[in-house]
């Protein structure tokens, strides 16, 4: 079977992804530098899978020490690049450190490969920003970012959409995700936030657990049923599967182009209210939250098309928000009890 390099392996989207394709019968490499993760995780995922993760300890931004690892891997086929870096406030306050990290090390990763090799690449729907459409579809227009971090995102689709169009033998899957959330069944790995927690659901399950105060909700003005924002919150392992399937895609050449794009949602939209209330219906816990501002920067509704993905990928999202909400709720106990 193929050997796949997941570059941020050891990150929540990362980490899950590796089991999913061990899952699959797949030999994997993980790659990180631990600037947004820990080394720990190498551990827990020996635990799930009973086999130590072959790992990588390496800057992809040092292009010589990626060109010689390439180099001595020959048995590498596909690469899942998530390494990069996701905070969208602290992007705001230090673009050069997103624009350099984020487009040098998917260049990088290009060269090293000889522009031939399968690509998934880790995208958003924060591309869309705020969609005239709802469900957006992949084809909707892609708006002026509201943060250099989602502009990266943005220039890194557009870098590999002009590459692949003079670079047949480069193949690549852009995976558009929504809202990932939730955590490993085992409890083992989950989504482990450096500081404040800016994501919605971790600072819930800090909040529930007694490391933060109330969770405020930022804006229950908009134009929503409730008047609070709406997204497509999707579950890590569904998320994890849908890589699965991308690279099996272009293994089995059933690429239509070699450039192509997903939306990698339920399809279904959950305003923060509604999270709040899941959380509480399915762990039994009562959350202390409050009404605030709305946050500069947040689009007010946004659920994702995911018909292509389910006719073209033969994907579907399982996984409900009750158990988003309990597997991030278990994960949250673990963490407090073996804290990383
Ligand atoms: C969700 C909703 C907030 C915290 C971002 C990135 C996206 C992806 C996921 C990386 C919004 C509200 C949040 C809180 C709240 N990241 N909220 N109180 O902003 O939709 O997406 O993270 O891939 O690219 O843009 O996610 O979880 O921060 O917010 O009311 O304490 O929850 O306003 O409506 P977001 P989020």
């Amino acid at each position: 079977m193929a050997k796949i390099l997941v570059t941020g392996g050891t990150g929540f989207i990362g980490s899950h992804t590796a089991v999913e394709l061990f899952n699959a019968g797949y030999e994997v490499i993980l790659l990180d530098d631990f600037s947004n993760s820990s080394r720990k995780i190498l551990t827990q995922l020996k635990t799930i899978t009973g086999q130590e993760p072959e790992f990588v300890e390496l800057d992809l931004c040092d292009e010589a020490k990626l060109n010689a690892f390439v180099e001595q891997h020959p048995e590498i086929t596909g690469v899942i690049h998530f390494a990069a870096f996701k905070a969208v406030g602290e992007s705001v306050q230090q673009p050069l450190k997103y624009y350099r990290n984020n487009f040098y090390s998917l260049i990088n990763i290009i060269n090293a490969f000889k522009s031939k090799v399968n690509l998934v690449f880790s995208s958003s729907c924060t591309v869309y920003g705020q969609p005239d459409v709802l469900p957006v579809t992949e084809d909707a227009p892609v708006k002026r970012a509201e943060s250099p971090y989602g502009n990266t995102k943005q220039i890194a689709e557009e870098i590999l959409t002009d590459t692949c169009k003079v670079t047949p033998d480069l193949k690549v899957i852009s995976l558009r995700y929504f809202n990932p959330v939730g955590a490993h069944s085992s409890a083992l790995i989950g989504e482990l936030p450096i500081g404040v927690p800016q994501n919605l659901v971790p600072f819930i399950t800090q909040s529930a657990i007694g490391k933060r105060g109330p969770v405020t909700v930022f804006g229950s003005d908009y134009n929503t049923p409730d008047g609070s924002a709406v997204r497509d919150y999707i579950h890590v392992v569904d998320l994890a599967k849908a890589h699965v399937a991308a690279i099996k895609r272009m293994e089995e050449e059933k690429s239509e182009s070699n450039y192509e794009v997903f939306n990698l949602g339920t399809g279904k939209g959950s305003s923060v209210l509604e999270i709040i209330k899941a959380f509480e219906a399915t762990t039994g816990e009562k959350l202390d939250y409050k009404i605030g501002d709305r946050r500069e920067g947040d689009v007010e509704q946004v659920w994702g098309n995911v018909t292509k993905s389910s006719e073209l990928l033969g994907w579907k999202a399982e996984l409900d928000v009750n158990e988003m909400m309990s597997s991030a709720w278990k994960w949250e106990k673990y963490l407090k009890d073996n804290p990383f």
